[in-house]
């Protein structure tokens, strides 16, 4: 806690326009260093902590000291959970924020998983045309990646984030000791967006996570400073996600269609991460047979997916509804599927375009292993 692990400040201005500034801190230090942000930087009017209950019982609440002394915030508390990121909350978090007297000099901070970055996130920036908000990511997947990068949003009509805006946080504090509370699941959801940095950007990345395994490893803290880093470079070179950012979204094509796949069959969803895992197992079977992944490669990157994630058992007639979710995706352009396939471990491709029929066979292929 004493430590201060990362004081990070960096703007980035491409073509002239500036997508704001962002800091990360963390460690106890942190949370001072944030608070002297608020108050001389932001100067706010006042300031809703939008956050969960869980996020709330095993952080907010231990460390509400901290942010009793940044000035007094209005608690906004919202239902957890990835049914719960859709417009009917967003209406009760606009009405929340309006009642209670929200200008544009007030603050949102945002504080808990991926859920409530994304929602918090949205709520934020098109409430009044856009108040100033800060991420306080409280899980692994949300410190290594959903609070970074400016993309926040939510789900509609069963599609995910299909509704969003690019808007960017004046700050995010990632204090990794927050992920502690997390249950084993919920932690190796947030692993499989890390094993998706190494594999689609970063080779040293990736052999370093292939030399150990989720079980094993003890020293987090560095770990996901090293993902924020690479994510933060590819958000940087490519902040609105025009061309190069899409690296990222390896594994997401297939991924989302599982994720939203499964919140409409099953009782207790797959989460985002554990689709997504389910997506790269996928998309490297498609990334040998089309964008040059060495067959080596491929099976390595499948035995070490297989070996650190649940296998999803996939119903033998979900194809056709897992194609029509994947014609949803953001990346798809005239009709066609686009997808980010592996050229090798650590190296990745966009906009490779996959036939329907590979997809089908893919999801054939996905069907025999396990
Ligand atoms: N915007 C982006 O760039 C981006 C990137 C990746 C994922 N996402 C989104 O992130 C979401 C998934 O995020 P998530 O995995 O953090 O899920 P989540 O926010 O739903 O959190 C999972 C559960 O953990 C609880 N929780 C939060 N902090 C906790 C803690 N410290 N201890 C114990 N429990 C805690 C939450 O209340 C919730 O029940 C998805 O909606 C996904 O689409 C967005
Ligand atoms: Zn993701």
């Amino acid at each position: 806690l004493d430590k201060v692990l990362i004081f990070v400040f960096y703007q980035f201005i491409m073509n002239n326009i500036s997508t704001d500034s962002t800091i990360f801190f963390t460690g106890k230090k942190a949370f001072i260093l944030l608070k002297d942000y608020v108050v001389k930087t932001l100067s706010p009017d006042k300031i809703f902590i939008i956050t969960d209950e869980n996020a709330y019982k095993y952080c907010l609440k231990p460390f509400r000291k901290v942010f009793k002394y940044i000035s007094e915030p209005e608690i906004i508390l919202t239902p957890d959970g990835e049914l719960n990121k859709n417009l009917e909350c967003c209406q009760t978090l606009w009405w929340e924020l309006a009642q209670k007297g929200a200008t544009r000099k007030s603050l949102v901070i945002n504080f808990g998983g991926g859920m409530i970055c994304d929602i918090g996130g949205f709520v934020a920036s098109t409430f009044k045309r856009g108040l100033p908000f800060i991420n306080i990511p409280t899980t692994l997947l949300a410190q290594v990646d959903a609070s970074i990068g400016g993309k926040n949003g939510i789900d509609f009509q069963g599609v995910k984030n299909l509704l969003g805006v690019f808007s960017w946080p004046d700050a995010i504090l990632i204090h990794t000791p927050f992920i502690e509370t997390q249950s084993e699941a919920q932690k190796k959801s947030g692993f499989a967006e890390m094993v998706k940095i190494g594999l689609c950007c970063d080779k040293s990345f990736w052999h370093q996570i292939e030399a150990t395994s989720f079980d094993t490893i003890t020293d987090w803290e560095t770990i996901i400073k090293r993902a924020v880093s690479i994510k933060l470079q590819v958000v940087n070179a490519d902040p609105y996600e025009t061309g190069f950012r899409r690296v990222l979204n390896f594994g997401h094509t297939i991924g989302h269609a599982f994720e939203a796949y499964s919140m409409e069959n099953d009782d207790n969803p797959l989460k985002h991460g554990e689709a997504v895992a389910m997506g790269m197992l996928c998309e490297t079977w498609l990334s040998s047979k089309q964008s040059g992944l060495p067959e080596q490669d491929m099976h390595s990157i499948i035995e070490y997916l297989l070996r650190n994630f649940e296998y999803y058992h996939l119903n033998p007639d979900a194809g056709k509804r897992i194609l029509e979710f994947a014609f949803h995706d953001k990346k798809n352009e005239a009709g066609n599927l686009q997808f980010t396939l592996l050229n090798s471990a650590g190296r990745a491709s966009i906009g490779q375009i996959v036939t329907p029929s590979r997809v089908e066979e893919c999801l054939k292929w996905y069907g025999t292993i396990a």
